[in-house]
């Protein structure tokens, strides 16, 4: 296992491997220990072809604190905008000796492309409408912190299912874990085939769907990834399918919210239930830094 590119690629035994390190990382900052020594000698490029700010500023920071020497690349920046393509772009940062390309890109599956033609180790932060894994990997850690168990737990997953990457990666990691994970959204932003998910339910009435779960996750409305409108209005959308204080309280008593980020405030969550008590939102991100250093070590390790 060169590359991260998608949660097909870790089977239990790897995922808490992974967790494993995350875990010991973790510690040992919260001890203090905040300059380690495990990447010393090592580079990450981490070209970054749409925008982000956890994702790329955790395995930036993630890469520093264990010692490597990492650049970032956008494309505004870069010789993408004078028509570069993609292959030229990742051989040209390959032959600068890179050890790990972290990599965003608007496009499915970019990452495996370019994972088959480069040395490098190679780290999927988001493909288009595909996968993220390491989002699905903080994701888990962070159950696993808060219900100290994934097996059994019954995971809902809310909104633009259709264009989320997360979601994706979330329901094949968690469903593989043992939890039941259904989906809640308007018939507009569910994928066709449903079939080829593990779901448990697939819902439209939120009212209905949360009553009986242990993690709500809501999702961000990509509005950037919407060709034509896929609901009436944001207003409309918030009503049916946002968290309010009133159906806040549909929740079972040790429910927790989470969201990947970032969140239109006042359309997925009411905005004073963005970092409220049942919100674990910053836990996420605080977590999104251990699980980027714990997915460097493990790649290095195989
Ligand atoms: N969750 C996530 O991918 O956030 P960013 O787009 O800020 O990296």
């Amino acid at each position: 296992m060169k590359d991260l590119i998608s949660v097909n690629q870790i089977g239990e035994k790897e995922f808490y491997r992974i967790y494993e390190i995350f875990k010991s990382y973790k510690e040992k900052y919260n001890n203090g220990e905040t300059k380690l020594s495990d990447l010393r000698g090592y580079s990450i490029l981490l070209p970054f072809f749409e925008n982000s700010t956890r994702t790329r500023t955790s395995f930036e920071l993630a890469g520093k604190i264990l010692g490597a020497d990492t650049i970032n690349i956008s494309s505004s920046s870069s010789s993408v905008k004078k028509g570069e393509t993609l292959y030229d772009t990742i051989k040209t940062l390959e032959a600068m000796r890179s050890d790990f390309i972290v990599m965003r890109h608007s496009m499915s599956g970019a990452p495996f492309i370019v994972a088959k033609e480069v040395k490098s180790r190679v780290i999927n932060a988001g493909d288009g409408a595909n996968e993220h894994p390491s989002q699905a990997l903080l994701d888990a850690f962070t159950i696993l912190e808060k219900k100290g168990k994934i097996e059994g737990l019954n995971i809902l997953i809310v909104g633009d299912i259709l264009h989320s990457r997360v979601s994706r990666s979330d329901i094949k990691l968690f469903s593989k874990l043992g939890a039941k994970v259904s989906i809640c959204g308007p018939k507009t932003m569910l994928p066709r085939h449903l079939e080829a998910f593990d779901l448990d339910f697939v819902y439209t009435d939120l009212n209905h769907a949360i009553k009986d779960k242990d993690v709500v996750i809501f999702l961000r409305i990509q509005l950037e990834r919407q060709s034509k409108p896929f609901f009436s209005t944001l207003n409309e959308y918030s009503i049916k399918y946002g968290l309010n204080q009133t159906r806040i309280n549909l929740l079972k008593d040790d429910a927790i919210i989470m969201h990947p980020g970032p969140v239109n405030r006042g359309v997925e969550l009411q905005s004073e239930l963005v970092y409220g008590n049942r919100s674990v939102i910053l836990q996420q991100v605080e977590n999104g830094l251990f699980t980027r250093m714990a997915i460097y070590k493990f790649l290095l390790e195989n």
